[in-house]
């Protein structure tokens, strides 16, 4: 019973956006933005759909797990951002790859997908011997749930894909899992309006309210009640699996949060006791991508050496749902 990971790979956009190019379109500053998230720079999609990002991170993890896209059996895809109501991203993404023996499932489990992906590549792997590899490929594009005239959101986000060929391994991957969907009202962006040919958009929108500040389109946020939330959650997710693992936070050899703004990383690091150079940060380079964000810095962290076969590694992720999980995998 258990899992090991086989290869990974991941895709940032070329274009590139510094905090100095957002003054020229909001009220904002480098200084801030620095000091309030520790982000510098994000890449973004210029057109690039969340499947053509995933497809290119997915390429290059099944190269690096020297595999061949027929021998995966299950593709699971993690977005909050996908390109199509239907079909799946998991059914593209395959269709593209040529991964005909497998089956996909999308799931929506927001900047901790990649921690409930994984953990449901185990449980599948676990109990059906038909499924031996699982292809978990995070790809968003959440600039285009953003509204570029917020500076209170625009700032924070980037676009990219990771992905990761899980495979049947000897390690257990231990997990915890959690939501507190009363906090759905303080992170959300709409998908559809409910109109149709006979119902006015409008109307649809207002009889079907479920959040009392419901606005339009783009990305909604009340940042100071979700920050509190993280550095909360975060913790308490990680020593969470970590208990089950039989470990302490403290014990890992290396720690991959969501990447969403340095200071909830260092005040989850501070109260899980562990470290701030056993936690792995890029958001500088790269900003929030959401799902995305874990398996692109397990990716980086395996392509710099700093991670090796036989660690154990803690990835803990939150975000709108509200929504937590973590998971402590040996690589
Ligand atoms: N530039 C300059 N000033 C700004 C900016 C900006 N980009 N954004 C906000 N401000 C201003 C505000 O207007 C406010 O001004 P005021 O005092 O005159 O009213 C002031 O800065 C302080 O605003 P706060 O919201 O209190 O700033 P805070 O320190 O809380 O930082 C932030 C805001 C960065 C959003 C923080 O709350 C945060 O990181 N929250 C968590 C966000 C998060 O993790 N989201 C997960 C999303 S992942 C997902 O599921 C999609």
């Amino acid at each position: 019973m258990g899992i090991k990971i086989l290869g990974t790979g991941m895709y940032l956009p070329e274009k590139v956006v510094t905090n100095e190019d957002f003054t020229k379109i909001v009220d904002t500053s480098d200084e801030w933005i620095t000091k309030r998230t520790g982000i510098k720079r994000r890449h973004i999609s210029q057109g690039e759909y969340t499947w053509v990002m995933g497809l290119k991170a997915a390429t290059s993890a099944i190269k690096n797990a020297k595999i061949n896209p027929l021998e995966i059996d299950m593709i699971i895809v993690t977005t909050i951002s996908a390109d199509f109501a239907y079909p799946s991203m998991a059914n593209v993404i395959q269709g593209k790859l040529g991964a005909n023996n497998a089956f996909g499932i999308d799931i929506c489990c927001a900047c901790a997908g990649f921690v409930y992906g994984l953990d449901m590549a185990q449980r599948y792997i676990n109990t059906d011997s038909d499924i031996n590899n699982v292809l978990i490929v995070s790809s968003e594009n959440v600039t285009k749930t953003v509204d570029y005239t917020d500076r209170s959101t625009c700032v924070l986000f980037g676009d990219g894909a990771g992905a990761v060929v899980v495979t049947r391994g000897e390690n257990q991957a231990y997990s915890y899992l959690g939501a507190d969907g009363t906090g759905a009202e303080l992170l959300y962006a709409h998908l559809y309006p409910a109109n149709n040919g006979f119902t006015d958009e409008n109307v649809a929108l207002e009889n079907s309210k479920a959040f009392p500040n419901e606005t339009g389109r783009y990305m909604y946020m009340e940042g100071q009640d979700v920050y509190k939330f993280a550095i909360s959650a975060m913790p308490y997710a990680m020593e969470k699996a970590c208990e089950k693992a039989g470990l302490k936070p403290k014990d890992l050899d290396c720690i991959i949060p969501h990447q969403a703004n340095i200071r909830i990383i260092e005040t989850a690091a501070k109260r899980m006791n562990v470290d701030m150079d056993k936690v792995f940060v890029n958001i500088q380079d790269t900003g929030n991508i959401s799902s995305a964000c874990i398996p692109v810095c397990l990716t980086q962290l395996l392509e710099q050496g700093k991670i090796k076969s036989g660690d154990k590694v803690g990835m803990v992720g939150f975000g709108s749902g509200l929504i937590y999980g973590a998971i402590v995998i040996t690589v």
